[in-house]
């Protein structure tokens, strides 16, 4: 039996609860057996995010509450820490779990700056722990599909891509007015982050990148990174700058030599050819997080590597982050990826 404890009680975290929950249900050898957060409100209430608006279901109980971390990982015996701290206490949060050989789950983005990364990584390797940075995305069918053509090269080569997420402002962004300066508290860091994540997974790091953004990258609300391949391009669009009417979109389009694959804001598939259409009923966008804890734990019981979304590939994502807010900040400078 996996022993998990959650580590940070916000928004995010009645995901993680409801995924393990799920698994438990089903069988799967695994049990969210304790909470830890500072503010002991957060233990059994649900705080509302865009994401997590979509069910009513309770929240799971969970008996053993903990304020305090070290008495937490004291008493647990965890086999597994699902971290869902924010962003800027990821780096402290992972290497003290993994410095104790427990396996770490981190939500994204994995840390603040690609040093604080790097440091994590070093943690992992030197512990009996696994990490994994959950980029939900990455665990979508939808993606697995369009990775699956890439590889096979099925359609030709690349041509052109497209990937855009919209918004509107997300509630703890109007709550902290205009009194943020931590970069994590823009669309960049924060929402495009996703698309950045999810093209380098596809696609593979760019020869270059160019981006432009509405404004202070530690706030901006509306960015356009293009990321330039061998005679091809992909141009990804983030902006959470919307009326709190506007239904939130996240949806794509890839041409090929010989096929254009359609994803709608539904999640549906759709694969274009001169001959005409075909609807992949089978694709649907899924929670991400239930797959990505899934693939996870599934790793901790049965052994295998991680071939989807290890720490030295989101470690990338960090880099390429910070090449889209340089040159944000230099009205869309080209930056050459080393
Ligand atoms: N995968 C996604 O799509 C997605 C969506 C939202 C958030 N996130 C990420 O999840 C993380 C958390 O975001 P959130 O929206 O849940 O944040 P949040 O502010 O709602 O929750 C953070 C929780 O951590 C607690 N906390 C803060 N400092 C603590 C400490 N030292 N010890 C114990 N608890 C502490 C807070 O009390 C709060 O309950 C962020 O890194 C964010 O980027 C990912």
């Amino acid at each position: 039996m996996l022993r998990v404890g959650i580590w940070g009680c916000g928004g995010i975290s009645a995901q993680h609860r409801r995924a393990y929950q799920k698994l438990e249900e089903t069988g799967v050898p695994v049990k969210l057996v304790a909470l830890c957060d500072i503010n002991p409100e957060n233990f059994n209430r649900e705080i509302k995010i865009n994401t997590s608006s979509i069910t009513d279901e309770p929240l799971i109980r969970v008996d053993n509450c903990y304020t305090d971390i070290d008495e937490m990982l004291e008493k647990e015996n965890l086999d597994l820490v699902d971290i869902c701290l924010p962003t800027f206490l990821h780096k402290d949060a992972v290497i003290k779990a993994l410095a104790k050989d427990i396996n770490v789950l981190v939500e994204k983005p994995m840390a603040s700056t690609e040093e604080e990364c790097e440091e994590m990584i070093a943690a992992a390797h030197k512990s009996k722990g696994q990490l994994m940075v959950g980029h939900l995305v990455r665990f979508y069918e939808s993606t697995a599909y369009l990775k699956s053509i890439v590889d096979s090269g099925k359609y030709g080569k690349l041509v052109a891509g497209d990937f855009t997420r919209l918004s509107a402002l997300p509630a703890w962004r109007i709550k902290k007015g205009k009194e943020y300066t931590n970069r994590a508290d823009g669309v960049i860091f924060d929402m495009h982050l996703h698309d950045i994540d999810l093209v380098q997974y596809i696609f593979g790091i760019p020869k270059q990148i160019s981006a432009v953004s509405s404004g202070k990258i530690s706030y901006c609300d509306s960015v356009t990174t293009t990321f330039v391949y061998d005679d091809a391009f992909v141009t990804v669009r983030g902006d959470w700058g919307y009326p709190q009417s506007f239904p939130f979109k996240a949806l794509w389009r890839v041409k090929f030599e010989e096929a254009t694959i359609y994803c709608d804001q539904t999640g549906k598939v759709t694969l274009y050819e001169d001959e005409g259409s075909t609807t992949l009923d089978q694709i649907h966008v899924n929670g991400g997080i239930y797959e990505e804890i899934e693939y996870f734990v599934n790793l901790l019981l049965n052994g295998g590597k991680n071939e989807i979304n290890p720490p030295e590939s989101t470690l990338e994502t960090i880099k390429l982050i910070d090449a889209v807010g340089k040159s944000a900040e230099n009205g869309g400078m080209t930056i050459v990826i080393e």
